[in-house]
């Protein structure tokens, strides 16, 4: 486990108190020009001006200095794969093919512990990296791949929710488990994960094209059992996958329909792509209070189709934004939020600076239910922290030099953005990089 000694973390901070009604609302967030962070055993203690923490700040703490630069709450992706690394940039195929043709070959290999300790390692390091200090990960199948991820995470004091990807059918025999171990093992991790430190165990129906309906039941039926723990999966992504779940489905109305059938919907359930929603399908969103996750790298480098933002927005939909890698083509939720915006554009809407920024933080957060620990800048929460630079390479240093303010700034960040903006990651107050 990680030392949490005290430090003082000093530079411009901003974090939000709510989402912003537009661009230019002052009231959405709290900015200080020179600010400190003062941390202890892994939250923060204590946040203010600069001019009046430094009195403050016990003596021997280490003072962590980064003039210029911005901190701000470490990112949050609520929906990735921690068993696609290897599966990114895979060319040329729409979701069902692509699926069959990398996705399943890759995950099928996660059967080794010591591939999946290694593959675990890598991608907590590349969300270090991006500044992505909390995320959702499906795992594989195997529940040796979620005890890998679970392990990392834990180790490093990462605040991981994760599942392994419950499968029965229309996948390789390698990744298909029958329905009572696939649920006894889901049992387990539970058990062994959840509540254990800061990790949380999401149930992870892959999608409802893998599971049969008594699987689908069962899984339904473990969400209930634990009211605490979350559950992903993939909905209304790819229109062949739509009508492959009405093949699959006939009796049911839709394919939101049958996840609601089965006690999958509700405001812990974290529900992919939402892409091709019709309307019975949104109400469903809606009244549920289930999240619906806009993956705008994979949606456009699969060809899945342009999330309907403010549509499901203005339906009373709640909303998360996340990478999706490796169907997504980027770990960066600064290039996520890039692709977002470019998404909107096609569909005539806009996503301000401070939406996005409050989105990958506070938002993110709060479709969690982890508003408050995460995601913010205030006592008491996580010391999950970026320090990102707006300057960090000639291109975005040059387009600075005649931002006029935080907003400009915020936008330079979200659209020349990357993990080359990531000057540090604190994990529970400690530097990840
Ligand atoms: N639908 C079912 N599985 C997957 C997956 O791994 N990635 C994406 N993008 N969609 C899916
Ligand atoms: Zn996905």
């Amino acid at each position: 486990m990680t030392n949490l000694n005290p430090r003082a973390i000093r530079g411009r901070l901003l974090t939000f108190l709510r989402a912003p009604a537009g661009a230019g609302d002052a009231q959405s967030y709290r900015y200080i020009d020179d600010g400190i962070v003062l941390t202890k055993d892994g939250r923060i203690d204590a946040v203010g001006p600069a001019y009046e923490l430094e009195i403050r700040i016990p003596s021997g703490t280490p003072v962590e200095h980064f003039p210029g630069a911005l901190i701000a709450p470490g990112f949050i992706d609520p929906h990735i794969h921690y068993p696609q690394t290897q599966v990114i940039a895979s060319y040329g195929a729409q979701l069902l093919e692509w699926l069959e043709k990398y996705t399943f070959v890759e995950e099928q290999k996660f059967a080794d512990p010591a591939h999946a300790a290694r593959n675990a390692e890598f991608f907590l390091d590349e969300l270090a990296r991006n500044g992505t200090t909390t995320a959702v990960a499906y795992c594989t199948a195997h529940p040796v791949s979620a005890d890998a991820l679970f392990a990392a995470a834990h180790e490093r004091n990462v605040g991981m929710i994760a599942g392994n990807s419950v499968m029965n059918r229309n996948g390789p025999p390698g990744l298909l488990a029958p329905g009572r171990t696939a649920i006894a093992d889901s049992r387990e991790l539970i058990r062994r994960w959840h509540g254990t430190g800061r990790q949380r165990y999401a149930v992870t129906p892959r999608f409802a094209i893998t599971s049969t309906e008594e699987q689908l039941e069962e899984l339904g039926a473990l969400f209930k059992e634990f009211p605490t723990v979350l559950m992903q999966t993939h909905l209304d992504e790819n229109l062949d996958e739509i009508a492959a779940v009405q093949k699959l489905f006939p009796d049911d109305a839709s394919y939101t329909a049958v996840y609601h059938r089965f006690g999958l919907l509700g405001p812990r359930s974290l529900m992919g792509h939402c892409i091709h929603l019709k309307d019975p399908e949104i109400a469903l969103l809606r009244d549920t209070r289930s999240v619906a996750v806009f993956c705008p790298t994979s949606n456009l480098f699969i060809g899945s189709g342009l999330f309907d933002y403010d549509g499901l927005k203005a339906a009373g939909v709640r909303i998360a934004l996340a990478t999706d890698v490796g169907g997504g083509t980027s770990y960066s939720m600064l290039r996520t939020a890039a692709e977002a915006y470019k998404v909107m554009q096609l569909r005539g809407q806009n996503l301000p600076a401070l939406a996005a920024f409050d989105l990958i933080t506070r938002g993110n957060a709060a479709a969690l239910g982890l508003e408050g620990e995460i995601g913010v800048i205030a006592p008491g929460a996580f010391a999950d922290l970026v320090v990102l630079d707006a300057r960090a390479t000639p291109a975005m240093a040059h387009r600075m030099d005649v931002a006029r303010n935080l907003e400009e700034e915020l936008f330079v960040l979200m659209t020349m953005g990357d993990d080359r903006s990531v000057r540090q990651t604190y994990i529970a107050g400690v530097p990840a990089l």
